[in-house]
C-alpha cells in the first residue's frame, strides 16, 4: 500500500457504486470512515437527492464533487451538490465548465480526510479527461471502459492522445488494479487493468495507427442528450454573480491597493498544494475552505478576529467560487463586512498582483 493517508483504508473505506439507468452512468461515493469526509465522482443531476440521502444515512460530510470530464450524455450533479452541501467542485484545469472551484493538473493529489487520489491527465475521449487512482483501483471516466474505450469523435477528442493515455498511463498501473468506469451499457460493474489489456477488443491493436484507424470507423450516432448536456455542463452558473450583485465582491485590481492595509484581513481558502503551486497574496491567513464554518462561527478564529480588531474579511481562492460561498457563509454568520476577490488568484495574476511563495 502506497503513502500514509490511504493506510488501512481497505478496512474502513466506504465505497458505493451508484447507477443512473437513463444515461448508464456510474457515480462513486467514497469516504475513509463513517462520520468522515466524503467525495463523489461523476454525479448525475437527476440522482442528487439520492446521493444526499445516502450521504446523510452514512453520516458523511460531502466535501468534494468531481467530474472526470465534461459529459455529453447527462447533466452533471456538481452544481446542485455545491448548492446543497457547499462542497468544492473539482475538474481538470483544461475544462471549460464554469462550475469548477478547484482545478487539477496531471500529477496533482486529490484529497479528502484519509484518502489520497493521484490525478492523471488522460486526454483522448475529451481534451479535459482525467483518471483518479487509489492504490488498488482507478476511476477511468470514459477513457477506459469495460471491454471498450470512450469515443473520440467530438469534444476535442483525439484517438492518438487516447492511445497514449491508455497504453502509456493506465496500462502502466499494476494488472490487479480495479477499473471503475463512468459508464457501462452491458451491466458490467468492474474490471481490472490486466483483464482489459488481455480482453478489451479495442486494445488488441499492434500500433497507434491501427488504434486511430479503429476509432475513426466506429460511426456512432451522437448521444441523445448531447445538445442539452454539453451547454448545460459548461455553464452551471457561478455563485460569484449573486455575491457581486449584493456588493460583496471586489475586483482583483481593486484589491491590490488593500495589501498590507491594517484594516483588512486577507484570507486564503485554498489547499496547501494550490498555495505551493501558485503562490499566496502577501500577509494572508490560511483558512482552508473545509474548515471555514468552524472559523466563522461564534468563538471561531475569524469571528473573533473580525470582532476584536474590526478588520474587514477579504476572502480569496483559486477562481472565486469557494470565496463567493465563503462570503455568503460569513454574512450568514453575522460578519457583515466580509467580501471576496472576484476571479480569485487567477484574476489576481492577470492584473499583476504581488505573490509570495
Ligand atoms: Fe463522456
Amino acid at each position: 500500500m502506497r503513502g500514509t493517508p490511504n493506510s488501512e483504508y481497505d478496512f474502513k473505506m466506504i465505497f458505493r457504486q451508484l447507477f443512473d439507468q437513463v444515461s448508464s452512468t456510474y457515480s462513486y461515493l467514497l469516504a475513509s470512515r463513517p462520520g468522515g469526509e466524503a467525495l463523489i465522482i461523476d454525479p448525475v443531476l437527476e440522482k442528487v437527492d439520492r446521493y444526499l440521502h445516502l450521504v446523510h444515512e452514512l453520516d458523511l460530510k460531502l466535501v468534494k464533487a468531481v467530474d472526470t470530464h465534461l459529459h455529453a450524455d447527462h447533466i452533471t450533479g456538481l452544481g446542485a451538490l455545491r448548492d446543497h452541501t457547499h462542497c468544492i467542485t473539482v475538474m481538470g484545469e483544461q475544462t471549460k465548465a464554469d462550475v469548477v472551484s478547484m482545478r487539477l493538473s496531471d500529477g496533482d493529489k486529490l484529497t479528502i480526510e484519509g484518502l489520497t487520489f493521484d490525478a492523471i491527465y488522460t486526454p483522448g475521449h475529451t481534451d479535459d479527461s482525467y483518471c483518479f487512482v487509489l492504490p488498488d483501483r482507478v476511476f477511468t471516466g470514459d477513457t477506459l471502459l469495460i471491454r471498450g474505450t470512450g469515443r473520440t469523435d467530438f469534444q476535442n477528442g483525439d484517438a492518438r492522445q487516447q492511445y497514449d493515455s491508455i497504453f502509456n498511463r493506465l496500462l502502466k498501473l499494476p494488472d490487479s488494479t480495479l477499473v471503475y468506469p463512468a459508464h457501462d451499457y452491458k451491466g458490467d460493474t468492474v474490471s481490472t487493468i490486466g483483464e482489459e489489456r488481455a480482453f478489451n477488443p479495442r486494445l488488441q491493436v499492434k500500433s497507434i495507427d491501427e488504434y486511430v484507424e479503429l476509432m475513426s470507423n466506429l460511426k456512432l450516432p451522437n448521444p441523445k442528450m448531447m445538445d442539452i448536456a454539453v451547454p448545460a455542463n459548461i455553464r452551471i452558473g457561478l455563485a460569484q454573480e449573486k455575491i457581486a450583485l449584493r456588493g460583496w465582491a471586489m475586483t482583483a485590481s481593486g484589491a491590490i491597493a488593500l495589501v498590507g492595509k491594517p484594516d483588512v484581513a486577507l484570507i486564503d481558502l485554498r489547499e496547501r498544494s494550490e498555495r505551493e503551486r501558485h503562490g499566496t497574496i502577501p500577509g494572508s491567513l490560511h483558512v482552508p475552505y473545509p474548515s471555514l464554518q468552524e472559523n466563522i462561527s461564534e468563538g471561531g478564529m475569524l469571528s473573533e478576529l473580525a470582532k476584536a480588531t474590526g478588520k474587514r474579511l477579504l476572502f480569496y481562492c483559486a477562481f472565486g467560487e469557494r470565496s463567493a460561498m465563503a462570503v455568503q457563509a460569513a454574512q450568514d454568520a453575522g460578519l457583515f463586512t466580509a467580501c471576496h476577490i472576484e476571479g480569485g488568484i487567477d484574476a489576481w495574476k492577470r492584473v499583476g498582483g504581488p505573490l509570495t511563495r
